[in-house]
């Protein structure tokens, strides 16, 4: 089974209320979900694997560490997951990025994927799949299973908010796949809204509706 980190930093915790509130204008949201992006991102690397090499300081030679093992690949799930990508290439400026294209059918809440376009070595690479809302779970789970029929062994996913029916449906689905989330809510509506979630991701950042 995959394992559930919450990411509960205090400036997470802090700048994600803002993210919630009704009244944060688009401005205001897009600047806030990049910040809290970049935080999470600090989070998910936590464990990448580091390696000893030898530098020259101005005063001694010294062993000192840098990353070593897998490059890694960011993919967001269009369209909403946009909203996070730059945020997290802050700090990871040397990831390849990949696109998803996926909307849910309002009616059937089952997800429908339009575009895929991914880097020519994704195969190699550590990937995290990027959205700020897990709520059903489905267009995570078609996400990685269109990541994993394309060869991808090792993938993350990286919400601000997630349900716990979604999580409990991609933990079901991919046991292999780590989920890092800002917030674990309580529940989703009968419209498949997270309660108390932060409405409609794509829509708040891009001030559509
Ligand atoms: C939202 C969100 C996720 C999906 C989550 O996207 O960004 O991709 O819903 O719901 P699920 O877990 O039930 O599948 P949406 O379909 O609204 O598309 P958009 O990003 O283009 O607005
Ligand atoms: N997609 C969103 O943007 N918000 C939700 O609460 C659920 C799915």
């Amino acid at each position: 089974m995959g394992k559930l980190v919450i990411c509960d930093h205090p400036l997470i915790q802090h700048k994600l209320t803002f993210i919630r509130d009704v009244r944060t204008n688009t401005k205001d949201f897009r600047e806030h979900v990049d910040e809290v992006a970049t935080l999470m991102a600090y989070e998910i690397t936590r464990d990448i694997p580091l390696e000893t090499i030898t530098v020259q300081t101005p005063v001694t030679e010294t062993e000192s560490k840098v990353i070593s093992g897998r490059m890694l690949g960011l993919i967001p799930i269009l369209r909403a997951g946009l909203g996070m990508l730059e945020g997290v290439l802050k700090l990871l400026p040397a990831a390849k990025v990949g696109h998803v294209g996926l909307f849910r059918d309002p009616d059937t809440l089952q997800p429908v994927e339009y575009y895929i376009k991914l880097p020519t070595d994704v195969q190699e690479r550590e990937l995290i799949v990027i959205d700020p809302m897990l709520a059903t779970g489905g267009s995570a789970i078609a996400a990685i299973t269109s990541l994993k029929k394309r060869g991808c062994t090792q993938i993350k996913m990286m919400n601000l908010i997630a349900a716990p029916e979604g999580v409990a449906a991609v933990q079901e689905a991919h046991p292999d796949v780590d989920i890092y989330v800002a917030a674990l809510d309580d529940h989703l509506n009968e419209h498949g809204y997270i309660v108390p979630g932060l409405g409609d991701a794509g829509d708040r950042l891009y001030g559509t509706k």
